[in-house]
């Protein structure tokens, strides 16, 4: 890890990519009001078990900030619990399926082509403005149906809802954080106007795309309600680009920083697709995600009383050392590499399949078109500063 740590200038909130942790795998934050999960074997226990660890915060956010009251994560596939969770599951699983995924192997070639096209006449190449950011938002515009020359308005709201200091504390009420979770719910707003129009549009004037696909997915004769559709196409747009841009930045950054293992891959290509599972790893792009107790739990020593907020750290499971050996290191040929970067369990990453094949076809043209594929040692590397995402938003790259 030392590698990257002094190679670039890392924020100080990414605290968890600073060196191996000290002290517990499971503990209390005063200062926030939250319990914090660091233990690979702990989060494995967390994520498979949807009773006691529920993916409904907003029951406990609701409580601890009235402020948040009027914002309904209702729908949203990702704080929904079982029974109901496994309905909308399936239903938007028949509509995104692997085959859907699949199927836009050449469209992505071509796109990247087509951007590092336009960086070559231009002469220069920054990863994230020219590649890793409009890449992944123009396939998910695509596929959903959406115009992909929106994606101005579509970085607004990532931007509006991701990139700040995570200055929002459940422990300490004060007059600025009414106003700071009213600047949070903007983009939510504006996202679900903008969505629920074209949604809306599918129903009486059906395309070829997966908005109409989800309008019409239907099983055991059940349909997806006007707002879960929404509320899906919100997720699938806000995750479908902002971690896959994360992805393949820090896929750049690791090779940058280990340049033996792209010696390596570029003598045998066959093992992109682990260099792209390493690179989740070490650099785990969703860092952590929230859970909340329905009843008093033991995990890792501790109890946790019911009606807690849990944050699960994934960055930092995956580099618990009592799973992974070394784990400070980038290392593509770990078999197994059981990184909890894309979940597990019932929530496992619905978009894994679409973040793979992306990062597996840009990483290969990158590695096809530029030799050596490096960072301008010239040049200052910005990392977003919300500590619960690790990945760059400036890497020039030498052209
Ligand atoms: C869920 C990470 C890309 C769609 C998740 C979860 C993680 C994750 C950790 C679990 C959430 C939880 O348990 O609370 C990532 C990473 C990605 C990525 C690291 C890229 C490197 C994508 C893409 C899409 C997508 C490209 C779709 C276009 C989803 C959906 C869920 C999900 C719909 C919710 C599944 C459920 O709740 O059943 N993702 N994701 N993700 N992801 Fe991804």
């Amino acid at each position: 890890m030392a590698d990257i740590v002094e190679r670039y200038d890392i924020p100080q909130q990414l605290f968890w990519l600073h060196g191996p942790r000290q002290g517990r795998p499971v503990e209390f934050d005063a200062a926030t009001g939250l319990w914090n999960v660091y233990g690979y074997p702990e989060l494995h226990q967390v994520l498979g078990d949807p009773t006691t660890f529920s993916s409904d915060t907003m029951r406990v956010t609701r409580k601890l900030m009235p402020e948040t009251d009027e914002l309904s994560m209702e729908g949203f596939i990702t704080q929904i619990d079982p029974p109901e969770h496994g309905k909308l599951r399936k239903l938007v699983s028949s509509a995104f399926t692997r085959k859907v995924v699949a199927d836009l192997e050449p469209r992505i070639a071509a796109l990247t082509h087509e951007l590092l096209d336009a960086a070559a006449e231009r002469g220069r190449l920054e990863l994230v403005t020219d590649l890793a950011y409009p890449l992944p938002v123009i396939v998910i515009a695509e596929l959903l149906g959406v115009p992909a020359s929106d994606r101005a308005l579509f970085k607004q709201w990532a931007d509006g809802l991701f990139d700040h200091e995570g200055k929002i504390s459940l422990a300490e009420p004060s007059e600025d954080r009414g106003a700071d979770v009213q600047a949070a719910l903007k983009p939510w707003k504006e996202m679900s106007h903008y969505l629920a129009t074209h949604a809306a549009e599918r129903r009486t004037r059906p395309r070829a795309d997966l908005l109409t696909k989800l309008v019409e997915a239907e099983v055991d004769g059940e349909r997806l309600p006007d707002d879960q559709v929404v509320n899906f196409a919100i997720v699938l747009l806000l995750a479908g680009h902002v971690t896959t841009t994360m992805l393949l930045g820090n896929t750049v950054l690791c090779l940058d920083a280990f340049p033996e293992q792209q010696d390596r891959v570029r003598a045998d290509r066959s093992s992109v697709p682990a260099v792209i599972e390493e690179s989740l790893r070490l650099l785990t792009p969703f860092a952590a995600l929230a859970r909340s107790t329905t009843r008093e739990v033991e995990l890792g020593g501790e109890t946790i009383p019911a009606d807690q907020l849990v944050m699960c750290w994934l960055g930092q499971a995956n580099r618990d050392p009592r799973q992974f050996p070394d784990p400070g290191v980038f290392d593509p040929e770990r078999d197994p590499n059981p990184h909890l970067a894309f979940g597990r369990g019932i929530h496992f990453c619905l978009g894994a399949p679409l973040a793979r094949l992306e990062g597996r076809v840009a990483l290969g043209i990158l590695l096809d078109r530029l030799d050596p594929l490096r960072a301008d040692p010239d040049e200052p590397v910005e990392f977003i500063p919300t500590p619960t995402m690790t990945g760059v938003r400036r890497l020039p790259l030498l052209w």
